[in-house]
């Protein structure tokens, strides 16, 4: 059984100073999973927040907060941000010196480890940590910014994935996060994607809740599941 499609709001678009109603907003819409992308300056060309704003961000809401971490060093920051009340939380590739190391001090802190590729990351490198995933986030287009157009071929590393995941009698869940928006969302969901992250499509024009549920409308309709 495919899991069911699930559409992720990405906090990145909101607007700060009113994030709980925006993200409760987006709760009505349908979102099931809150994402949060955590930028250092370093790893990537921008600064966001840390623990502090997923501190709060967890006395607002009850939804799991899926945090994207885009830092250098990440295994420095996971027990602040398990302490925090972070539930998932995802590491890159290019920036995990220790992979597998990393993977295992998330799960030691009890949150759903991921593990995320940049656009030029090939997907087969992952094929030894895949059975310590709870997640594997494919980056459609370059971290630190919202608002970036969908890169075409993340659609063939989705369908790679999910070849893996059947060949590996796996169970890990596929997130697509950059450019997921009303145009693209059914390809990539007839691509194998379950997880969507959307950030600009959610908040970029002022309605999060029916926005929302639009793009989950379409998503639902290219799964082939009921939409409601
Ligand atoms: C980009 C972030 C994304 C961002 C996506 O580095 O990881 O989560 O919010 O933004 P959109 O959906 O606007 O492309
Ligand atoms: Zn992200």
């Amino acid at each position: 059984m495919m899991p069911m499609v699930e559409l992720l709001p990405s906090i990145l678009s909101a607007d700060f100073a009113r994030l709980a109603d925006e993200v409760a907003a987006a709760e009505r819409g349908g979102g099931t999973v809150i994402h949060v992308d955590v930028m250092d300056g370093h790893f990537v060309p921008n600064i966001t927040l840390g623990p502090p704003v997923v501190k709060s961000l967890r006395k607002a809401t009850t939804l799991p907060l899926d945090c994207h971490l885009m830092i250098e060093n990440p295994d420095e920051y996971i027990p602040a941000f398990a302490e925090a009340g972070a539930n998932w939380v995802s590491v890159h590739y290019e920036a995990c010196r220790h992979l597998h190391r990393s993977l295992e001090l998330i799960a030691h802190h009890g949150m759903k480890p991921g593990v995320v590729l940049n656009p030029a990351t090939r997907v087969n490198l992952l094929t030894d940590i895949l059975p310590m995933v709870h997640h594997v986030l494919v980056m459609s287009v370059n971290p630190g910014f919202g608002g970036q157009q969908f890169i075409p071929f993340s659609l063939d590393k989705i369908r790679r994935l999910v070849e893996l995941r059947k060949e590996l009698g796996l169970g890990f869940r596929i997130e697509v996060d950059g450019g997921v928006a009303h145009d693209t969302i059914a390809a990539i969901v007839q691509a194998g994607a379950d997880l969507l992250v959307a950030g600009n499509a959610v908040f970029g024009g002022g309605h999060p809740e029916r926005d929302v549920r639009a793009l989950l409308m379409t998503a639902r309709e290219a799964a082939g599941e009921p939409v409601q």
